[in-house]
This record gives C-alpha cells, sequence and structure tokens, in this order.
C-alpha cells in the first residue's frame, strides 16, 4: 500500500523523510535520497542570524532546484523577531516548508538558548513559532525531542502547545535534550504525541530500515518517519529492498553521489576531506570495506576518486 504524508499543501509520496544532518543533508545528498525515493528532505540546520545578515557561507547552504521538492528548510535560533525575519527571506529559495530546530542538543547551539534549549522554555518557543508563522507564507513545522531530561518529559504540552501557535506538523525525536544521542529514542513519546494532536506527526530516532520505519508508524500511529544517521552512505534505506549487497550496485549509488556534489557544490580541495568521509560511508558493510576505504582516502583529488570508483566499478559489472 503506498502512503502518502501531507502537510498543509505539501505532499510527500513516501512517508520516509531525510532528516536534517548538519554537514550532511546538503543539496546533493537531499537530491541523491529524493532519487532514492525519500519522500521529502530536510536542509540541515541554518542560522537565523546568517540569513538575516546575508552571510555568504549561510546563504550558500539555500541553494535549491525544483526537482529536490518537496523539501524543507531548517531555521534555528533563539530570537523570535529574528527567526521572523530570517523566514521571509526564505520564501525567495522556494522551499516547501519551514522546519524550526527545537532539538538540536549541541552546546554551542544551546547555550544561545536555540535548539533543544527552547523546550526548557515553551514560551519563547511559541513566541519564535508565532513570529515565523506571522513572517511567512509557507506552512511551518516544528522538530523537538521528548523532554528537556528524564524528570521532564514535555513532549505533548509541547506539541499541543505548537498546534495551538498554528504550525502544520511536528517531529518528535525520542529522546531528551540530556540524552544527546545515547541511549534508545522512546517510541512511546510519539504514540503520545499522536495521540494529542491533530496536525501530521512524524517520528524520529533509530530507524536503520524501510521496514523498521514503517513498523515505527504502525506501532505508535504517527504519519510519517525522519530517518538521520542510517541514511548516511545509505540512500537506498527509503526503498523497500534496502541496500543492495553486490558492489557494483553500491558503486553506482556513490558515483552519483559524487557527480552531484560536483555538479552543485563545485567543490574545492578544502572539501575533499569531507568528500572522502561520505565516499567512505557506502562500503561500511561491504566484504572488504577496509580496502575500499584506503582507495577512497589515498585518492589524491575528487577527480582522481570519481576515476577510481568508476574503474572498480567497471570491473565489477557481473
Ligand atoms: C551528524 C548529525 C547532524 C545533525 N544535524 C541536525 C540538524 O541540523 N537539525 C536537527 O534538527 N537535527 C539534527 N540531527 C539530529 C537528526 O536529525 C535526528 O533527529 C537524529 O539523528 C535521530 O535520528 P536517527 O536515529 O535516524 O539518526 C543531526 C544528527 C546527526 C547525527
Amino acid at each position: 500500500m503506498i502512503i502518502m504524508l501531507r502537510i498543509a499543501d505539501c505532499i510527500a509520496v513516501s512517508p520516509l523523510l531525510l532528516a536534517p544532518l548538519a554537514g550532511y543533508s546538503d543539496l546533493p545528498f537531499r537530491l541523491l535520497c529524493r532519487e532514492y525515493g525519500a519522500g521529502m528532505c530536510f536542509s540541515e540546520m541554518i542560522s537565523c542570524h546568517g540569513i538575516v545578515y546575508q552571510q555568504k557561507k549561510t546563504l550558500a547552504m539555500l541553494a535549491s532546484t525544483p526537482d529536490e521538492h518537496p523539501t524543507a528548510f531548517q531555521l534555528f535560533g533563539a530570537d523570535p523577531e529574528i527567526m521572523g525575519k530570517a523566514s521571509a527571506l526564505l520564501a525567495e529559495f522556494s522551499p516547501d516548508c519551514i522546519d524550526i530546530n527545537m532539538g538540536c542538543p549541541v552546546p554551542k547551539v544551546t547555550k544561545n538558548g536555540a535548539g533543544a534549549a527552547l523546550m526548557a522554555n515553551p514560551l519563547l518557543a511559541e513566541n519564535i513559532i508565532k513570529r515565523v508563522i506571522e513572517y511567512s507564507e509557507l506552512p511551518v513545522t516544528v522538530k523537538f525531542r521528548s523532554g528537556v531530561d528524564s524528570g521532564h518529559i514535555t513532549a505533548v504540552s509541547f506539541a499541543k502547545m505548537a498546534e495551538n501557535a498554528g504550525v502544520s506538523a511536528v517531529t518528535i525525536h525520542g529522546r531528551t535534550w540530556s540524552q544527546g544521542f545515547t541511549g534508545k529514542a522512546e517510541r512511546r513519546i510519539i504514540s503520545q504525541v499522536k495521540e494529542a494532536v491533530s496536525i501530521p506527526v512524524i517520528g524520529n530516532g533509530d530507524i536503520t530500515t524501510y521496514k523498521e520505519g514503517y513498523a515505527m508508524m504502525d506501532e505508535t500511529g504517527c504519519d510519517g518517519v525522519m530517518i538521520g544517521r542510517a541514511a548516511l552512505g545509505n540512500p537506498w534505506v527509503f526503498q523497500e529492498k534496502g541496500r543492495p549487497l553486490d558492489l557494483s550496485s553500491i558503486l553506482q549509488g556513490v558515483l552519483r553521489h559524487l557527480e552531484l556534489i560536483e555538479h552543485y557544490l563545485h567543490p574545492t580541495d578544502r572539501m575533499l576531506g569531507l568528500i572522502k568521509n561520505i565516499a567512505g560511508r557506502y562500503f561500511k558493510y561491504l566484504p572488504g570495506s577496509t580496502a575500499l576505504r584506503k582507495m577512497v582516502y589515498e585518492s589524491p583529488s575528487l577527480l582522481a576518486l570519481q576515476h577510481n570508483l568508476e574503474e572498480l566499478r567497471q570491473q565489477s559489472i557481473p
């Protein structure tokens, strides 16, 4: 059965979505995941200050193409006025939704009151949501955690606050702020949020396959599932048949990813380390992965890497 996810007027043809991943969910990876079946992809978190003050590096993160729709750009910040202004400016870059980050536990973000710190300050969170909605004509969504810590599990009241403030969907990562990425994502809290609100609920945390994604929807009643870490080096996670077992298909995936990086990012030598990190992840579970990753890390340029991988692909075609 085909399940679609609707967020206001925005329709995702699959309920499995790419999560925002700082440093990874850029335009090439979002396009790749859409090609491999993700219903919709979320950008990495983008600073509202960077947008409002037109910082070059931030503006570069707003690159998009019509092929990737539907897409959501994620904003982070703690100043309602700047968040509002940034969301107004985002419209120019044509995302389909604006997502607000209220779940990032990284101290660099929370020390300024943004990300997961907003779960400790629901009044400010509400103010931010209202400002963003006021300034933008796009649907607004919010991504947050189960609560601040195990003594303060507030996702249900937080979700209701967000719904009343006017958001079109919520994403709930079933861990607390204090857990960071440790422990297991709690599914019960996703069910409780789903029962409490009537907007779409997207579940998130620890999903590693298509089947697990659908199982989370069955178990919790959530309307969609966001996949983060398991998509790195594995865009097949959005497909029922999953990651291929043969080297030739894996190479096809990594070469396509590199082609998109080359086309959209025009990478400089400075990016070579990151590109090798991205490419190396594709071989993680393959027999002989050590030798394959060594080859990736020893390639002196993107061109050489592409050439080596293509040569290997030709040899591995059955
Ligand atoms: C490298 C990395 C970067 C992340 N960046 C963001 C981000 O920019 N915004 C956000 O809301 N969450 C971010 N997250 C959290 C993920 O979106 C997701 O909530 C979390 O990884 C749990 O999902 P998973 O188990 O499928 O990975 C990041 C996680 C990782 C591992």
